[in-house]
């Protein structure tokens, strides 16, 4: 099939929808290629903004579009045989607070392209092509991750979801506080039953997802794409240590219960069983580098310098390829919790945000995916995706896999993440003829 990606079109839309951004819109200099640092949170002003101009490039592209009731939005190029089983592929376009421009947008607008050019050399699809926009990838404004894909995957239930809280406030001292979802995606106008977004188990025939790798191993060893076998299991928690604090002068050491000082012990046990855990699996002949854990949000109660802080919420992120060892993670973890409670007097809530499983690529797209990397004498690798992605959700009803283009250093979730056009370029092909191959299977 001979089929060419308009890579200009491409980088040119990429660069747009960077410059729909909440950070100052001028180009970074000093970086070697000049990026925009990205902040585009969900619902906001901005994130409805290129909702708005990703829609209407589908449409000029002849696809339908429809919004389910979170914000999800299907681009859909009808085949052949409507009935069959969708193919499908896309990512999300909300981004962080100072991002970079090519999280979860290279996956949306490569698989635009995708389409595009597929369409242009007049391929003719037997099962529908979809491009999916996921609503909430990033967990900022609602505190979990991936909001939108849970939903079609029905990994979370519609009301837990819609009673989540608006946490914009905390990044935006502008926001309102005491909203939930519910009236946040009203006011952006997507107001139908959460309850309906769930896609049934046999929806998608094939699902996959094009993204940067977010790490360094494609660069660092020059290969060109990553085939993504498994994706680590993410789980997240928030704590609330309450203590006894006062007057920094006046409330003598041993009358103190330091909540800051409680949620720092936890946070040292935290790495340290992280790295007990590693030490573990490497003694056992694996990897020993499957568990990571990390401690990112400490907000301290009164936060004065003058006093002693009575109550600290800090998160916990971690996440592993194997279920068990994150369990054994958070068992020595909890014991540990126990044992600070004791000693310092301090009170501990734990509230779990999430807790998921891993993700398994299915062997036929995997294979659909090498073959395409041959034929296009890509050098490839499979690899594990540490980072997680909306394909977690959408595996419990698809089979699914991943592409990773390399992205400079390693780089992700800052203003310098990057990656060559000829990658994307390259990833995009990959992704078009697989795509192709999946949808007249
Ligand atoms: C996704 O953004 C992740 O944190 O893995
Ligand atoms: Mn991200
Ligand atoms: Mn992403």
């Amino acid at each position: 099939m001979n089929i060419s990606i308009n890579s200009d079109r491409l980088l040119a839309e990429l660069h747009e929808l960077a410059r729909i951004t909440d950070c100052p819109a001028t180009e970074e200099r000093s970086l070697p290629e000049p990026t925009q640092a990205v902040t585009r949170i969900v619902f906001t002003a901005r994130d409805l903004e290129a909702r708005a101009w990703l829609k209407s490039l589908a449409k000029g592209a002849g696809f339908s579009v429809r919004d389910d009731a979170v914000g999800n939005t299907f681009m859909r190029w009808e085949g052949t045989d409507p009935a069959a089983g969708v193919v499908g592929t896309g990512s999300h376009t909300d981004a962080i607070p100072h991002a970079g421009m090519y999280d979860g947008t290279v996956g949306v607008l490569g698989g635009l392209e995708a389409l595009r050019s597929l369409k242009d050399s007049g391929f003719q699809p037997k099962r529908s092509l979809e491009l999916l926009m996921f609503t909430s990838e990033e967990p900022t404004r609602f505190g979990i991750g991936c909001l939108g894909s849970r939903l079609l995957g029905g990994v979370m239930d519609a009301q837990s979801a819609d009673e989540l809280r608006d946490r914009l406030h905390e990044t935006d001292p502008n926001a309102p506080e005491g909203l939930m979802l519910r009236e946040v995606r009203h006011a952006a106008g997507f107001t139908g039953q959460l309850a309906s977004v769930k896609l049934p188990a046999n929806y998608f025939d094939a699902w996959v997802e094009l993204h940067i790798e977010q790490g360094p191993l494609l660069e660092r060893d020059k290969i060109q794409l990553g085939i993504v076998t498994n994706i680590a299991a993410p789980a997240s928690y928030r704590y609330t240590v309450e203590g006894f604090g006062g007057h920094a002068g006046a409330l003598l050491m041993p009358d103190r219960r330091d909540a800051l000082c409680a949620a720092a012990e936890i946070i040292l046990s935290v790495e340290r069983h992280a790295l007990a855990a590693n030490a573990r699996a490497k003694a056992e002949g694996l990897s020993g580098v499957d568990t990571v854990a990390t401690v990112g949000m400490v907000a301290v109660h009164p936060g004065a310098v003058n006093s002693v802080p009575s109550r600290v919420q800090i998160t916990l992120d971690i996440r592993d390829t194997e279920v068990s060892r994150r369990t054994s993670v958070m068992d020595a973890l909890h014991a540990d919790i126990r044992d600070v409670e004791q000693r310092r007097g301090v009170r501990v809530l734990e509230e779990l945000i999430n807790a998921d499983q891993p993700a398994h690529s299915d062997p036929r797209i995997v294979a659909a995916l090498e073959d395409t990397c041959r034929e296009e004498s890509a050098s490839f690798r499979r690899m594990v995706s540490r980072a997680y992605h909306d394909t977690n959700f959408i595996a419990p009803i698809a089979p699914v896999a991943m592409l990773f283009i390399p992205c400079r250093n390693g780089v992700s979730h800052r203003p310098d993440e990057y990656a060559t056009p000829e990658a994307i370029a390259l990833g995009t092909r990959v992704l078009a003829r697989t795509l192709a191959k999946l949808s007249i299977a």
